[in-house]
């Protein structure tokens, strides 16, 4: 099965990498965009350029792969995730950080058997940084390993989180409170606009836990894994069993961190894919 993802990753990543260009044509923003599911969930003709390339480029190479990409997937329709290969796909992560100009975006790309995260990548070309994991083998940022930090307690902690992209009055409630919550109980609060790059931070080991509620599989996969490699740990943010199609993550580098902060944080159920 390693040599099988070996050889998987190995193609994935030399399309990701090539699919980064279309990217940096963009540096200092994309001035043309449309709405999505509201006035804040935006995509661009770019987002859909990195994922039919990606997905193009890889059922060319596996045909029997299966694929859940964030701009293929029809609004509000069902993820389906079954135990083949299945690669799960955003385009770019941080679209508004593109469109504005922002660095902070990404192309994450998760590959799934039997439902769990076996390879990741994270890739944001504007400043050269790119995240890497396969299950078993560790992870790395550009080739370098790379692992969690040694923080145990919120008190310690630099904690990230997304205000998301709903207007929904409870999601932005939860928000708010845990946005609270961490001034208070934690060290210092940080958003950077893509969910996949603090989970990148978090197996980087500089931040020390990230949480949503209302992302997606494509937000998350690759992150799952990248985290877990570097040493960390993903559950449910009210304590239980990481799943990846719930709408909801806690990561954090350890347990110990992500069980307290499970006690504490304002929960919210976004309705499941
Ligand atoms: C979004 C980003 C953002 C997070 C949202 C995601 P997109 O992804 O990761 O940080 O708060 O929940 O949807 O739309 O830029 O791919
Ligand atoms: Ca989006
Ligand atoms: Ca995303
Ligand atoms: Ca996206």
């Amino acid at each position: 099965m390693s040599d099988a993802i070996d050889e998987y990753f190995d193609a994935a990543l030399e399309l990701v990498k090539s699919a980064g260009n279309l990217i940096t044509e963009f540096t200092t923003g994309c001035k043309e965009y449309k709405l999505k599911s509201s006035d804040i969930d935006l995509v661009t003709e770019i987002d859909k350029k990195v994922e039919d390339t990606l997905i193009s480029g890889l059922s060319t190479r596996f045909p029997s792969h299966k694929f859940i990409g964030e701009e293929s997937v029809a609004d509000g329709a069902k993820c389906v995730l079954t135990d083949d290969p299945t690669w799960i796909i955003d385009p770019i992560d941080g679209t508004l950080n593109f469109i504005h100009g922002y660095p902070s975006s990404c192309i994450s790309l998760g590959l799934t058997i039997n439902k769990e995260a076996v390879a990741g990548i994270i890739y944001n070309p504007i400043v050269n940084q790119l995240f890497t994991a396969k299950q078993g083998q560790g992870a790395f940022l550009n080739g370098q390993p790379i692992h969690v930090s040694q923080v145990k307690d919120m008190r310690n902690a630099i904690i990230s989180f997304e205000a998301g992209t709903s207007r929904d009055k409870d999601k932005q409630h939860a928000v708010l409170e845990n946005f609270k919550l961490i001034v208070i109980k934690g060290q210092g609060v940080r958003t950077v606009g893509s969910a996949a790059l603090n989970m990148a931070m978090v197996a980087l080991g500089g931040a020390d836990a990230y949480f949503e509620f209302g992302i997606h599989a494509w937000d998350i996969a690759a992150g799952d894994i990248i985290v877990r490699e570097a040493g960390g740990v993903c559950i449910d943010p009210a304590g239980g069993a990481f799943d990846i199609l719930s709408r909801r993550v806690l990561c954090a580098s350890s347990m110990e961190l992500a069980q307290e902060m499970s006690t504490v944080l304002h929960q919210y159920y976004p309705e499941r894919d």
